[in-house]
Formats: structure tokens, C-alpha cells, sequence
């Protein structure tokens, strides 16, 4: 056998002490499998007196993460503490200037700051690896990079964010109230350090703007998903999407257009209702599904734990053992320097059917004041339904479901209903998946 290869852990959290198990509980086997011993020699979290149920006495601690970087007896850094900036960031750069391989579970880091740092390790033949980052411990990035690598990727979809799965999929069959399930998430360590990324869609958003560069062999431009999340959703939406045969889930989309004879790409993280006949419909819990449209493969669908300690730790050993066997590999598929830039698409002409739900006071004329926005736009309704409220005058519930329409016209009527006084909050829009 080699001699082992060595690692310095940052972040010992839910991932962090995760690795650490599975390498005490795996590690013959994964050494058998990389040819060589995985051999952790430093680590650094906080907090050093904290209790986290593994053994840290075999290894050296560093208070400092960066100094991990600078240490002789480290090959490989392993960033497992998060941000897209700061003291992540710092250790990154320096692991990857100083020649180190670097594995991070680090989304946040990678959607803004990968095009550099896969430069960075590109020009030192060092490997950058986050197999981890997306969708916990599916090997999609592996899936897309080496199994779909004779594929072009037409198209590819689903469900990024195993936060927002389990809140929709919790209230959908306990009707629980979403602040309850969401601290129930973040206890079982699924959340981000700070959840508004999980719920506003930002973190699917990061994995989204991954995936898309290595599918479609664009530079990453996270900056270009249009992003909506799932605080809006009321328990009345789960309840009606119910009574539709449909079910709510956060997705993350991306496909390419050339219409305009450029390549263009549109990347977009929203609440979509999913007909209950669907492959992602039955996709529960912190469950993570990625749907990839290949040109000869068809369509090939990834699911599997999209967060939690064991299948994080998983993917990011997987990628350590890549190393191990000296797969490095361009982090992106591509070279750094041969992705294209792609501008973002227009969703104007996409077609789709769409739900959209209003909160209005209950008075005369404002179903005809929102029928005619429909009417006035070109939107063809297929069904409505309003709920009612105990007092009168208070807010009722109005939902619309259209007929397959441009996206443009279903914009161009709530611009109509813009500042209307008889809204009482702004308007909730789904588009119909099935
Ligand atoms: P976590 O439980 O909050 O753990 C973060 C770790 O980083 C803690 O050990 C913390 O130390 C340490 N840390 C924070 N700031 C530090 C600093 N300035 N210097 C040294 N150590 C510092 O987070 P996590 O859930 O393990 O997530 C880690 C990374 O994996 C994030 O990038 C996250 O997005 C990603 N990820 C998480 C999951 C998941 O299911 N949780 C899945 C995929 C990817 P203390 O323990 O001493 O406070
Ligand atoms: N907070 C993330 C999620 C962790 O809920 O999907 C996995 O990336």
C-alpha cells in the first residue's frame, strides 16, 4: 500500500464529526478501496471543549483554521465549517495556493467563489472537490462530471434542498405549522447555520448554479438564478394543491436556450405544484432528487439523503478517496478557462400552467376585478376557488388555476392587479410540474 494520505479536518459540526465517525467506523474498507490509508492528523472547530461524542485526542488541534493549511503533515484540507466568505474562504485559498487538494461540503463558497478557486487549483495540480455541496450523499456531481459525461445535458431539474423538502412534506402530511418543522429540521441538523438560506431558496439556489456550469459547460453565475422560496406557502396552498392531485416541493430548474442563436441559460429556484403522478412527488423528508435529461442516456433521476450527518460525511470521504486513488480531475468538468459565459434567458414564452393564489378583502367586485386582470392579459382560467372567512369583510383566499399559457401573461395580469387596494398581500404564483 502508498503511504496514507493525510488530512486536516475544519469544522467538526454535524458534517465535520460525521466524517470522523465514518472514518473510525470504515475505515479498513475505504483504505482497501483507496489503496492507501485515509489518516486524519489535524483538526480545529471553536470550540475545543466541546462534547461531541467523538474522540479528538489522535489529533493535533489547530485554533486557528488557516494554520491547517501551512501544516507539513496535511495533504488534503477538508472545510467543513461553511460561509461563502471569511475564515472558509481564507483556508480554501490558502490550502489550494499552497498546493494542498481541498474537499468542501461548502455550496455557498463554491457558487461564489469556485470559478476562482478551480483556477487556483488548476494552476497547482491540485484537486478541488465538493461532491458534498449538492444534494447531500448523492453522487450527482460524480453522476453528471463521469457517468453522463458522453451526454449532452438538455435539461435538468429538482429538488435541492432537503430543509424545505421536509417542512413541505411534514406539513403536507401532519399539517403541522411551518416554524414547528423547521426547528425540527434545524435540530436534526439539516438547516444551515442560518435557515433564511434553506427557506428563502438561496442554498438550493447554490447547488442549482453548480450543477448547471458542470452540465452545460458555463461559468457559474449564481448571481443569475431567479430565486423564490417557500415562506409564502400557507397550510390552505398544501391543502388545495391536495385537492388538485398535486403537491408542493421547492425545485431548482436550469435548461438552455438557444432561440436567440446564443446560448442562453435559465436557472431559477421556486415552489412548483408536482401532480401526485410524478417521480418527485414521492420524494419526502430531507430527501434530495436530481432529474438529468440526457441527449442519448434520457432521463436519468439521482435520489437519495440530501442532508444530515452520514450521507454528507459520505459524499465528502468519497471525494478523499478520489484523491487517494489520484483522480483529481478539473473541478468543473471542464477547464476553468474553457467554460462559457451564457446570459440568462428570457422565461417569457416558456409555457406552463400556473396556480396563483390571492389574499383579498372580502367585497363586491374582486374576483371580477381579478378576472378581468386574467382576461385583459390573455390567461385562460381552468378552475377557481375561493375560501371564505368566518367574519365578514375579513381577507379571503382566492386560487386560480390556469390553462397552459406563456409566462408572460400570467405576468402581465398581476401587473394589472399591481396596487390594487382589494390585494392584501402580494400574490402567490406556482407553476403546475405533471
Ligand atoms: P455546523 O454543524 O454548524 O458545524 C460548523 C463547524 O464549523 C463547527 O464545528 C464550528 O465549531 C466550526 N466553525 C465555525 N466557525 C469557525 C471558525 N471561525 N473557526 C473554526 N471553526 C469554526 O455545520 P454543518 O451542518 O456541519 O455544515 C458544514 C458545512 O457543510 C457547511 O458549508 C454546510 O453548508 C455544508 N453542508 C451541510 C450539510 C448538512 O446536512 N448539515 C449537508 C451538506 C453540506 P464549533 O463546533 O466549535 O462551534
Ligand atoms: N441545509 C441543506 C439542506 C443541507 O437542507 O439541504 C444540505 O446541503
Amino acid at each position: 500500500m502508498s503511504a496514507p494520505l493525510r488530512i486536516a479536518l475544519a469544522g467538526l459540526g454535524t458534517v465535520g464529526a460525521g466524517v470522523i465517525r465514518l472514518l473510525e467506523t470504515n475505515g479498513e474498507l475505504i483504505a482497501q478501496r483507496a489503496g492507501r490509508e485515509i489518516q486524519v492528523t489535524a483538526v480545529c472547530a471553536r470550540d475545543r471543549s466541546k462534547d461531541r461524542g467523538i474522540d479528538l485526542s489522535p489529533y493535533a488541534w489547530e485554533d486557528d483554521m488557516t494554520a491547517l493549511a501551512a501544516r507539513d503533515d496535511v495533504d488534503v484540507v477538508v472545510e467543513l465549517v461553511g460561509g461563502s466568505d471569511g475564515p472558509a474562504l481564507a483556508l480554501a485559498r490558502n490550502a489550494l495556493n499552497g498546493g494542498k487538494h481541498l474537499v468542501t461540503a461548502n455550496k455557498a463558497m463554491i457558487a461564489h467563489h469556485g470559478m476562482e478557486l478551480a483556477s487556483v487549483a488548476e494552476a497547482g495540480n491540485a484537486a478541488l472537490k465538493f461532491e458534498a455541496a449538492v444534494a447531500g450523499g448523492i453522487p450527482v456531481i460524480k453522476g453528471l462530471g463521469e457517468g453522463a459525461a458522453a451526454n449532452a445535458i438538455d435539461r435538468l431539474y429538482g429538488i435541492l434542498n432537503g430543509t424545505c423538502n421536509y417542512i413541505l412534506s411534514q406539513m403536507e402530511s401532519t399539517g403541522a405549522d411551518f416554524g414547528d418543522v423547521l426547528k425540527d429540521a434545524q435540530e436534526l441538523g439539516y438547516a444551515e447555520a442560518d435557515p433564511t438560506f434553506d427557506i428563502e431558496g438561496v442554498d438550493a439556489a447554490h447547488k442549482l448554479a453548480i450543477l448547471a456550469s458542470i452540465a452545460f459547460g458555463t461559468k457559474l453565475d449564481f448571481g443569475a438564478v431567479d430565486i423564490s422560496g417557500i415562506t409564502k406557502i400557507r397550510a390552505a396552498d398544501i391543502a388545495q394543491a391536495d385537492a388538485l392531485g398535486y403537491v408542493i416541493r421547492l425545485l431548482g430548474t436550469a435548461d438552455v436556450d438557444t432561440g436567440s442563436g446564443e446560448k442562453r441559460l435559465l436557472q431559477r429556484v421556486q415552489p412548483y405544484l408536482v401532480s401526485k403522478e410524478h417521480p418527485l412527488a414521492a420524494v419526502d423528508g430531507p430527501t434530495n432528487a436530481v432529474v438529468l435529461e440526457c441527449n442519448f442516456a434520457g432521463r436519468l433521476l439521482f435520489e437519495g439523503a440530501g442532508a444530515g450527518d452520514g450521507p454528507t460525511a459520505s459524499a465528502v470521504v468519497a471525494d478523499i478517496v478520489d484523491i487517494a486513488r489520484g483522480n483529481f480531475g478539473a473541478p468543473f468538468s471542464l477547464p476553468a478557462g474553457a467554460l462559457q459565459p451564457a446570459a440568462p434567458a428570457d422565461p417569457g414564452n416558456r409555457l406552463s400552467r400556473f396556480y396563483m393564489r390571492f389574499v383579498v378583502a372580502d367585497r363586491l367586485g374582486v374576483l371580477a376585478e381579478i378576472t378581468a386582470a386574467m382576461r385583459d392579459a390573455g390567461v385562460s382560467i381552468e378552475s377557481m376557488i375561493q375560501h371564505g372567512h368566518p367574519e365578514e369583510g375579513g381577507d379571503v383566499l382566492v386560487a386560480i388555476v390556469s390553462h397552459e399559457g406563456p409566462e408572460s401573461g400570467v405576468s402581465a395580469a398581476l401587473d394589472l392587479l399591481d396596487g390594487s387596494p382589494s390585494l392584501s398581500e402580494a400574490p402567490l404564483v406556482m407553476r403546475l410540474l405533471g
